[in-house]
Order: structure tokens, then sequence, then C-alpha cells
């Protein structure tokens, strides 16, 4: 398919410098009704009116080219006319059923099941956010080996649900809610360019996988023998960090050695957006436990799933209920996204555009004194930014300057990392080589005008 023809062809465009009077208008509005806990806008302040493919729209007619993707959610790109087709039909059908069956929830079973490795033959439908799908997992997990202790990475980000929320490592995200749930022990993930050990990549022997074969061994590692090591396959929030081969395997090995259950969150780097349907793909291991969300749902409804095997199907009815675990225009939707991403090719797309991006990046890198790193896999990329190469200072301050930048100029991004400091590439996974050059070379403007400001 051609995928032009799904985003505004005109974008970027701006004809009101944003936020333009409208846009304004309607934030002055957010701001004065609704929770200062709002957080988006304050970094892309804007209001959208509508989207397609790539490409957003704001209320003042501005045109954006999206790296930001509804924070990857929008796989399939803004209103997907297979997505939208498929869920316009559901919804004169049948919208709630909670978990009773129906002819929308059994398609999207049946295509998620011929999608996912055959060991991971159980799926469970919780509440509609990826965080419920991390709940369902570590419940599922304390259940079948009666452990409570848990095992996360620094870097990583679950949701924020309380359980969920344990399990991330942001400490502002938790600080003023402490205790949440008990027994979390936090270790390094492989983030090579801080590495916790101070290792290069090339003389390393992935110490940091090592370090947590040895947490499991050591009787006096002071960590309780948990119930599962939870990991992302390439972390987002914590700055689009690829783990180099073999971390998987190690971790893998240690987990089944000391029969320790792996759940693997794919919400954000699942579904194609690293060049495999699940990035657990790229990295030869099958984890016991798997949640899936953000693009399940085709065009943003909310759905999330989490697929495990049979063996841990041990549970009794309702150990896990919720209202909302039943819509059937996210079933149907979702169906049609997994279908157009199998029908369409999209992980080989994502994975050569996401290529030829990363080598232009890295050319940036080579030439700026404040770019550090460029990394990711397919169309989950991250850029991180940093007062001088050598000392690695983080600057988010200069991160935010780009972001505000790009934003003016018509590109929508998105920032995370340890420091705040990465800026984050997560757009539809139907982005145009054209649209994909257009938004590098803003990007590109936005760093040079970053540096200016030293
Ligand atoms: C890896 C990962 N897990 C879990 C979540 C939480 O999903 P939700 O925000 O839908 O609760 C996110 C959200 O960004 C995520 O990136």
């Amino acid at each position: 398919m051609n995928f032009s023809a799904l985003s505004f062809p005109d974008a970027p465009l701006i004809k009101a410098p944003p936020p333009g009077p409208k846009s304004k208008a309607y934030l002055d509005y957010q701001s004065s009704h609704e929770g200062a806990a709002v957080s988006y806008p304050k970094g892309i302040p804007m209001a959208i009116r509508r989207a397609k493919g790539a490409t957003v729209e704001d209320v003042d007619g501005n045109l954006y080219i999206d790296f930001f993707g509804g924070a990857g959610v929008m796989n399939v790109g803004h209103s997907n006319p297979e997505v939208i087709e498929a869920a316009s039909k559901q919804l004169v059908e049948l919208t709630h059923s909670l978990d009773i069956p129906n002819p929308a929830r059994k398609k999207l079973v049946e295509t998620l099941l011929s999608l996912l490795p055959e060991p991971l033959n159980k799926l469970f439908f919780g509440g509609p956010t990826g965080s419920d799908a991390v709940e369902v997992a570590v419940k599922l997990a304390k259940h079948n080996t009666r452990r409570i202790p848990m095992i996360a990475f620094e870097g990583a980000y679950h949701g924020m649900s309380a359980g969920a929320l344990s399990l991330s490592s942001r400490l502002g995200f938790k600080e003023d809610f402490l205790p949440l749930v008990p027994e979390v022990h936090f270790v390094p993930y492989a983030y090579c360019y801080r590495c916790a050990f101070r290792k290069e990549p090339d003389t390393c022997d992935l110490d940091c996988a090592q370090y947590l074969e040895h947490i499991l061994d050591d009787p006096h590692s002071g960590v309780g023998k948990p119930a599962a090591v939870i990991v992302e396959a390439i972390q987002g929030e914590g700055g689009s960090i690829v783990p180099p081969d073999g971390f998987f395997p190690l971790i893998r090995e240690a987990c089944d050695k000391h029969d320790v259950l792996m759940i693997v969150d794919e919400i954000q780097a699942g579904l194609c957006r690293t060049g495999k349907m699940f990035a657990f793909e790229h990295t030869g291991v099958i984890p016991d436990i798997v949640t899936l969300s953000k693009g399940l749902g085709g065009a943003g409804f909310p759905i999330a799933c989490t697929a495990y095997k049979e063996k841990l199907d041990t549970w009794p009815q309702g150990k896990h209920i919720g209202t909302f675990r039943g819509n059937a225009i996210a079933y149907a939707g979702g169906n049609a996204a997994l279908n157009f991403m199998v029908e369409n090719n999209l992980a080989e797309h994502s994975l050569s555009l996401g290529n030829s991006m990363l080598s232009w990046l890295i050319e940036i890198e080579r030439e700026s004194t404040i770019v550090g790193e460029a990394r990711g896999k397919g169309l989950m990329l991250g850029i991180e930014l940093v007062k001088e190469k050598d000392s690695k200072e983080p600057a988010p301050e200069l991160a935010n300057r780009v972001r505000a930048f790009c934003h003016r100029h018509g590109l929508m991004i998105e920032l995370g990392g340890h420091y705040s400091n990465v800026a984050r590439f997560l757009p539809p996974l139907v982005l145009t080589e054209e649209l994909a050059v257009k938004g590098i070379e803003i990007f590109e403007d936005a760093i040079k005008n970053a540096e200016k400001s030293l």
C-alpha cells in the first residue's frame, strides 16, 4: 500500500505559530477546569482538531508531522480507514460485553494467537489500560509461584496503577505515595551509554545480566526469591534503550535456572514498532508472560491483553476482574489493525525506515556537540542530549528546547529518558519516507538551534 494517501498531504504547515489563538483558548480552558497533573499539553501546547496517518491538524489549521504517535499508540496511523470501517460496523452491533464472548472478541483472539509463538497460547483481557495488563501479569506470576518479590529494571516504566508503578523506576512518579507494593527490587538494564558497571559495550561481559544471575544465586543478596522478572524488550520511557544481543538470553537462563517467571512488557515496543510483530522476537527468547496494549486497539481504542503459557492458567474464576474488559469496538478495531499490519508488512517498513532515520541521526550525533547518542530500533528512536559529550552531563533543558522548536515548526516529538533528556520518536508506522525526511530536517534544525543557546 502507498502510505502517503493516509496522511494530510501538506504537512508540515504552520499558519498560526503554535499555540495559535484557538489552541490557546482550549489550553486556557483546560488549565482552568482540569487538574494540574495534566501533562502533555505543557510540552506540546496545542488543541487537536483531527489526525490522519502520521499527521495531525490543530484547531488553528496548523499541520504537524507526528513523531509522537499518541505515545506509541497509533501504529497503523490515525484514523486508519480499515480500522475505522471495522469499528464503525461494530458500533451498531455491540459495544460492551464484559468478558461474555462475542464474534469481535473471538476474531481478535484468533488473530492474536496466530501471531504469538505457540507456547503463549492463553490470553486474558482485563481493564483497558497497559497498567492493568501489567497488574494481570504480576498477579498471575504471584499466584502461580506463591512468591511476593519481583525484579524490575532501572529505567523501566510499566504504568501508573499502584502495582505497575511499584515496578517503574522513576522516583518522581512515586514520591509522596510510598510505600507502594513491597518487595520490588531494581537491577541495571543494559543501558550501555551510561553503563552501571562503567564498562564499554565491546569489552563488557554483559555484567548487567550477570548481576541478575548473581542476585538470584547469592543467599546474601538480600533479595527474596522473586515470582518474576519483568522487563521491556526495548526500554521505552527509559529512553529508547536497545539492549545488546545476549542480554535477554542470559536473563532467560537465570530465570530458568532459578525457576523464576519472565514477563516481557511489549506495551510500547510491540506490534511491529521495532521491526517484528513482538519486540521479544529480536531476542531469541520466549517469555512466560507478555503484556500488550497501546497499538492493540488500532485507532486508540482502549484495550489491553496479557498472553501467557497455558501451564500458568491455574487461577480461579474472578481472580482478576473489571467492568471494562469487553470493549467490542476495540476488539474489532484491534483485529483490523493486526490484519493491516500483516497485510502491509508494517514490521518490515518500520525496520527499514527506522534504519535510514537512525543512520541520519547518527550523522547528526557525529556533527553535534549536544547529541550524546542516537539509538533505537525500527520506529522507536531516541536521541540523548548532553551538555557536552565527554562528561555526558544530561541536558533536559536542551531536550525541552528541542521539543519546543520542533513543535513550532510542525513536528511533534516525545521526551523521556532517565534524566528527561532523550528526544524520542514513536511515529505511526505508516510514516512515509517523505514525511520522515521533512521531520528529521526540522529536528536537525532544532538541534542546531539548541546548540546555539549554549
Ligand atoms: C512499557 C509500558 N508498559 C506499560 C505502560 C502503561 O500503559 P498505560 O499508560 O496504558 O497504563 C506503558 C505506557 O507508556 C509502557 O510504555
